[in-house]
């Protein structure tokens, strides 16, 4: 089995109860060293998992014999760490998002391509049981075709850490942001043609946004409606997904999918009255009663996608990657655009 020499680069929330743990436990890579400004945080890896550790990455890489960076650290040193990775002859596996600005990703990008190295994202909620269970509904083809997918994450947080600061690249838009469009493309599967945003900042203690409203009409017209609000006292509903013949919600307290939907076959051409008097003066149309059906999904039936195992499979084993680059930049120009409009 082909080993991955490995170097973690950031020891915060991510890169410590997530990436380093996962690479630890899977038998194709080797946490060779971490990076860490933090010198207990360096000591506490070295104790926990025999690594070498840095305060900075430029020594590792001159340093140790390394196949994949995972860059972990807060995103204003993502592209600069990437490109001394891909100069040293390393492929990069980094966090979401890849930058805090356009014209950073697009750097790493052709960086990664001139050099001939491999640059893939982590995006884990298209790995999650929702995305997955979602896509399954989804080419069941029960409620016809899609027209619009609504998205709402909400809480009210007075946030104050870095992510709350416009000037490391913090805010909702950029944080959870990347996470949800990038999850509405993936589940579109068709660029955006039109995007409108709006930003505002509430209840943070930053001067960063926590209030993010977007709206995105994609090439094959699907409407992408996303709601991020930190400001809100009472929750917004997470998943609206409407198809011409029913729809599909995420029911939060039960963690299943249920679908609403009906056989268009059963309900014929219809009648239409299109004189200027409502018949019966009844609201409605009082000749149809459509005969809902309903699927439940739980989401415990649902397999996770495995993502270092996706990971090993592109980095060692040149497989497809999980995330596209093209879907990477994508995400960046519809970021770009709507922080160009607020
Ligand atoms: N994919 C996800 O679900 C997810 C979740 C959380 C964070 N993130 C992303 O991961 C990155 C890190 O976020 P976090 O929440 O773990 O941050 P954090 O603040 O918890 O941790 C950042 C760590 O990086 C260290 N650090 C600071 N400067 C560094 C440098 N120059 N080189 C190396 N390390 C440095 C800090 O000392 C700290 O240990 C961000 O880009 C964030 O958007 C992604």
């Amino acid at each position: 089995m082909k080993i991955l020499r490995t170097a973690i680069v950031g020891l915060g929330r991510i890169g410590w109860q997530f990436h380093l743990p996962e690479v630890a436990a899977h038998p194709g890579f080797e946490p060779v060293a971490v990076v860490d400004p933090l010198p207990d945080r360096r000591e506490e890896a070295a104790v926990a998992y025999g690594v070498r550790s840095y305060a900075d990455l430029a020594p590792l890489l001159a340093g140790e014999a390394i196949d994949l960076v995972v860059i972990a650290s807060p995103t204003p040193f993502h592209a600069e760490q990437a490109l001394l990775a891909f100069e040293h002859g390393c492929d990069v596996f980094c966090d979401k998002p890849l930058a805090p600005t356009l014209a950073e990703a697009e750097r790493m990008i052709e960086a990664a391509e001139k050099q001939g190295r491999k640059l893939m994202v982590y995006q884990p909620h298209r790995a999650g049981v929702e995305v997955v269970g979602l896509h399954q509904l989804l080419a069941r083809n029960l409620i016809g075709p899609l027209y619009m997918i609504k998205r709402g994450r909400s809480d009210y947080i007075r946030r104050n850490d870095w992510q709350a600061f416009r000037k490391y690249g913090g805010g909702m838009l950029n944080n959870y942001g990347s996470h949800h469009i990038d999850e509405l493309l993936h589940l579109a599967g068709s660029p955006p043609r039109k995007i409108t945003c709006a930003l505002r900042t509430v209840a943070s203690l930053g001067d960063a946004d926590d209030v993010v409203k977007v709206l995105i009409e994609t090439e094959s017209g699907l409407l992408l409606d996303l709601d991020i609000n930190m400001a809100a006292a009472h929750p917004v509903p997470a998943w609206h997904v409407l198809g011409a013949y029913g729809s599909i919600v995420l029911d939060a307290q039960d963690h299943a999918w249920r679908v609403r939907y009906y056989d268009p076959a059963a309900l014929g051409a219809g009648v239409v009255h299109d004189e200027l008097v409502a018949p019966e003066r009844r609201y409605g149309n009082i000749d149809e009663t459509i005969s809902w059906q309903e699927f439940v999904l739980p989401l415990s039936e649902v397999e996770p996608v495995d993502y270092y195992e996706r990971c090993y499979g592109f980095y060692a084993l040149d497989e497809p990657p999980f995330v596209p680059i093209e879907e990477t930049l994508a995400l960046m120009r519809t970021l770009a655009t709507c922080r160009a409009q607020s």
